[in-house]
């Protein structure tokens, strides 16, 4: 019975991505366009193929205070501030508050960072819903409802908050998606940073990205995208009331890189849920070391549509998971349980290329 109900409470969500799907592909193809031209500006190449990256140069801060102790009041007006191009380093301190905006980073500022005083302390937040009409009077969709959108490369945050304030949909409601955040640029950090909302809070949208020690709450499918990202000690916290999910990740090629790799993370709050559903034909989502609550749906994991064979494509894996919920994440067929030789990957830091971009440090 409880797999009756959650087969028709999927199938309605994904009636409503298939006529979201050509906007999606529509941003995806923005996206990637916009992050080729950037990183075209930030190499040279010569006649061996060899690229040699041209970093940012100098150091910039800009401080943001609701109070008014700082430079700015709103973090989209220090965004502004930061001229076209951008070749700095640039670290925007925003002090303890909450910030109701919403906030875009546009392609042509790389190596912006976001630092807040503390997750608890400072929020971005505000409250788009998929269904919601923007300023041309046209349904948002899930992908521009992010209260904080990233399109940049070389961005990254530290102790600081994201919400979607939006109400929580009961299961089946259409149009409720509320992002907190969208990535959507390559080569971004995250650490000790919050993501809160329901349905879709965290667009992992495309590009590489790690997420260290970062608290990521929501209901259904509460990280999705094509992203291939690292999740290290992070908590995922299920705030779903009849059935939800953590990850969807939307791999559409063997060819492609990307997927998302958990690592010593911890799953906790409400459940039933899935684990991962196989957004695209070849979603790609590994487990390891990772703690599970007993909030675990029999079966674990999900096919997304049932009628496209995705069990058959999909690489969801597992490696030396624990807690009272791991059972069930070992629970289809097509699940698998990874040897150390095939985990190894999705272990290390070079699965998002970090040697190159992330210091030893922050790893
Ligand atoms: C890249 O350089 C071109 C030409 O110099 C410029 O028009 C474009 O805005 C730059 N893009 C970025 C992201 O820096
Ligand atoms: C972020 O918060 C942690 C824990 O409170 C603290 O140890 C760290 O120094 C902070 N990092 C920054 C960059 O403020
Ligand atoms: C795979 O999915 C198909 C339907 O798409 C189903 O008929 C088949 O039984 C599934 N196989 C496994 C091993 O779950």
């Amino acid at each position: 019975m409880a797999s009756l109900h959650s087969n028709s409470f999927f199938f309605f969500y994904y009636l409503f991505y298939i006529s979201s799907s050509l906007l999606l592909s529509l941003s995806l193809l923005t996206s990637s366009v916009s992050a080729g031209s950037s990183s075209a500006n930030y190499s040279t190449t010569n006649h061996h193929h060899h690229h040699k990256w041209v970093g940012p140069v100098g150091h910039r801060v800009i401080t943001v205070d609701v109070s008014g102790l700082g430079e700015f009041l709103s973090v989209q007006a220090a965004v502004d501030s930061v001229p076209e191009n951008n070749r700095m380093n640039v670290l925007i301190q925003i002090g303890a508050g909450f910030y109701i905006e919403k906030v875009v980073v546009p392609a042509t500022k790389p190596y912006i960072t976001f630092q807040g005083a503390g997750r608890e302390l400072t929020v971005i937040e505000w409250h788009d819903r998929a269904c919601d009409r923007g300023s041309n009077g046209q349904q948002l969709r899930t992908y521009q409802t992010a209260s904080v959108t990233v399109y940049a490369n070389y961005f990254s945050a530290r102790n600081i908050s994201f919400t979607n304030t939006a109400p929580a949909p009961l299961p089946g409601m259409q149009g409720m998606q509320a992002a907190a955040f969208r990535i959507s640029g390559d080569k971004a950090y995250f650490s000790g940073c919050g993501f809160y909302g329901a349905q879709d809070t965290l667009c992992d949208d495309a590009g590489r990205h790690y997420f260290k020690e970062c608290y990521i709450e929501g209901s259904i499918d509460f990280i999705f995208g094509n992203g291939r990202s690292m999740y290290k000690d992070c908590e995922l916290h299920s705030i779903a009331t009849r059935f939800g999910s953590i990850a969807a990740h939307d791999r559409k090629s063997p060819d492609e890189k990307t997927g998302f790799a958990f690592v010593r993370c911890r799953v906790t709050g409400s459940g039933p849920i899935y684990v991962g559903r196989a957004m695209g034909q070849y979603s790609r989502i590994v487990y390891s070391y990772t703690y599970f609550d007993d909030l675990v749906a029999h079966g674990g994991w999900d096919d997304w549509d049932h009628v496209s064979n995705k069990n058959k494509t999909a690489y969801f894996g597992v490696y030396k998971c624990w807690g009272p919920g791991s059972k069930n994440v070992r629970g289809v067929s097509w699940a698998r349980e990874l040897d150390y030789e095939s985990a190894h990957r999705f272990l290390v830091k070079s699965f998002v290329n970090g040697r190159h971009w992330i210091a030893p440090a922050d790893a």
